[in-house]
C-alpha cells in the first residue's frame, strides 16, 4: 500500500520520493533527495493525471494510481513540462491507460513525439486559457513558456483553486508533503530558484502577472512540498524574479598556494566591517546549490583565481562560466588574482565578465603572495565596492 493523500476534493498526490538521489543534471547537489510530483484530478465524469514521474518510478506511479482508480479508465494525462523527471513515465501510463489523451502545448506535442514517441492520435494540443471539463471539475491551461523549457505550462483546477505549477515554485527535497512540514524549505526553495529559474527571471515575471488574476488556494509544484499557504512563496518569487538584491556579496574563488585566498579573505574582512553580508565559497568544496542560492539576491560578486597554465584555474573557469549562465542580478563585480611568473587569468576572467551586465568595479592582481601593499589595494577595492553596494 502506498500513501496517496487527498489534497483537495478528489485531488490526490501521486508523487514518488527519491530519498537518496544526490545529483541532478549531473550538476546540482540534492542534499535531501527530491520528489517527482504527479497528481490525479478525479472529476464526476472524467479523470486527469497531472504530470508523471522520473523513469524507474513507473510501477510505483501505476500502483498509486490503482489505489484511487482503475488506470485503464484514465481520460487525460497532462504534460505541463516534457523534461523526463516529470514526463519520463508517459509511455508507461499511456500504455496502461489506452484511452487517455496527452494534453500539452504545441511545443510540448513536438517534444512528446521526439522524446517519448507519443503517437499523433494520442496528443491533444491546448492553447493559453483553454479548458477541459471533467464533470464537476474544470482544468484551465496557462502557457508559461521558458520555465525553464520552451514548452512549459501551468494547469489550474478552477473549482478547487489548485495551481499545478510544474517546476516553478519547486524545491528539491524528499521530505514533507506540505510546506510547513519542512523546516529548511525557504532555503531549499531559494536554492532551487537559483539553480533552475534564475536565468529565466523575465518569463517568471510574466507568469506571475498571469497568476495575479487567479485565486490560488494551493500550489502543487512538480518537486518538493505542496504550498497550502502560498502567500510567502508567491512573495518570494516576486522578489527573486524581479532581481531584488540586498547589501550582500558572494565571493567565489580557487586558490593553489593561498595567495588568492588571502586577498579574498581580506576583502571579506572589509565587507564585514562595512556591514555587507558576505557569502564566501572555495570552489574546491563548495556546494553549487549554496552558491546559486546566494547569487539570487547578492548585489556584488567577487571572483578569485590564480593564473595556471596561462589562464584561469579550471575550477574558477567553471565557476565563472556557471555564474554567467545563471544570469544572477548582481550589479557589481571585482576580481582578485595571483600569478607565478606570467599572468593570463585576469584577462580571461575580464573577458568572461564583459559578456554580462555586471559592472567591474576593479581588480587586484599580484605576482606571488600578496604584500602589505597588495592588501592595501584590496582594501581600497573593498571600500569602493562596498560604496557601490550601499549606494
Ligand atoms: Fe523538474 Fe525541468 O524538470
Amino acid at each position: 500500500m502506498f500513501n496517496v493523500p487527498e489534497l483537495a476534493d478528489k485531488i490526490y498526490f501521486l508523487g514518488a520520493r527519491d530519498w537518496h538521489r544526490r545529483i541532478f543534471d549531473a550538476l546540482i547537489p540534492l542534499p535531501q533527495g527530491t520528489t517527482y510530483n504527479a497528481y490525479l484530478v478525479k472529476g464526476s465524469d472524467q479523470t486527469a493525471l497531472i504530470d508523471t514521474v522520473n523513469p524507474g518510478f513507473e510501477p510505483e506511479l501505476l500502483a498509486r494510481l490503482s489505489q484511487v482508480m482503475e488506470p485503464g479508465e484514465l481520460d487525460y494525462v497532462v504534460m505541463n513540462h516534457a523534461e523526463p523527471d516529470h514526463a519520463g513515465a508517459i509511455p508507461a501510463v499511456l500504455q496502461a491507460s489506452p484511452r487517455a489523451k496527452l494534453i500539452t502545448t504545441a511545443k510540448g506535442a513536438s517534444m512528446a513525439r521526439t522524446y517519448f514517441q507519443t503517437p499523433e492520435e494520442r496528443i491533444m494540443v491546448v492553447k493559453d486559457s483553454d479548458t477541459v471539463t471533467l464533470g464537476d471539475k474544470t482544468l484551465r491551461f496557462l502557457e508559461a513558456p521558458w520555465l525553464h523549457w520552451p514548452e512549459t505550462m501551468f494547469t489550474y483546477a478552477v473549482e478547487e483553486r489548485v495551481l499545478f505549477s510544474c517546476d516553478f515554485f519547486g524545491a528539491h527535497t524528499a521530505f514533507g508533503l506540505y510546506e510547513d512540514e519542512v523546516e529548511d524549505l525557504p532555503v531549499l526553495a531559494k536554492r532551487y530558484f537559483g539553480e533552475i529559474m534564475m536565468p529565466f527571471r523575465l518569463p517568471g515575471q510574466k507568469a506571475l502577472r498571469k497568476l495575479a488574476d487567479l485565486e490560488i488556494g494551493l500550489i502543487a509544484p512538480s518537486h518538493g512540498p505542496v504550498y497550502r499557504n502560498p502567500k510567502k512563496i508567491l512573495a518570494a518569487y516576486q522578489d527573486w524574479t524581479s532581481g531584488v538584491t540586498g547589501e550582500k556579496a558572494t565571493l567565489v574563488y580557487a586558490s593553489m598556494w593561498q595567495s588568492t585566498e588571502k586577498m579574498v579573505f581580506h576583502l571579506a574582512e572589509v565587507f564585514q566591517a562595512e556591514a555587507i553580508q558576505v557569502c564566501l565559497y572555495n570552489l574546491v568544496n563548495a556546494d553549487l546549490g549554496d552558491i546559486a542560492k546566494d547569487l539570487v539576491d547578492s548585489r556584488a560578486l567577487v571572483l578569485g583565481t590564480p593564473t595556471v597554465l596561462g589562464g584561469m584555474h579550471p575550477l574558477a573557469l567553471f565557476g565563472a562560466y556557471l555564474v554567467k549562465a545563471l544570469r544572477p542580478p548582481a550589479k557589481y563585480g571585482a576580481v582578485l588574482s595571483s600569478y607565478g611568473w606570467g599572468g593570463g587569468a585576469l584577462r580571461q576572467i575580464s573577458e568572461i565578465l564583459s559578456g554580462t551586465n555586471i559592472e567591474l568595479a576593479g581588480a587586484v592582481e599580484v605576482l606571488g603572495p600578496p604584500t602589505a601593499e597588495t592588501l592595501e589595494q584590496v582594501e581600497g577595492l573593498g571600500h569602493k565596492l562596498a560604496g557601490k553596494i550601499k549606494g
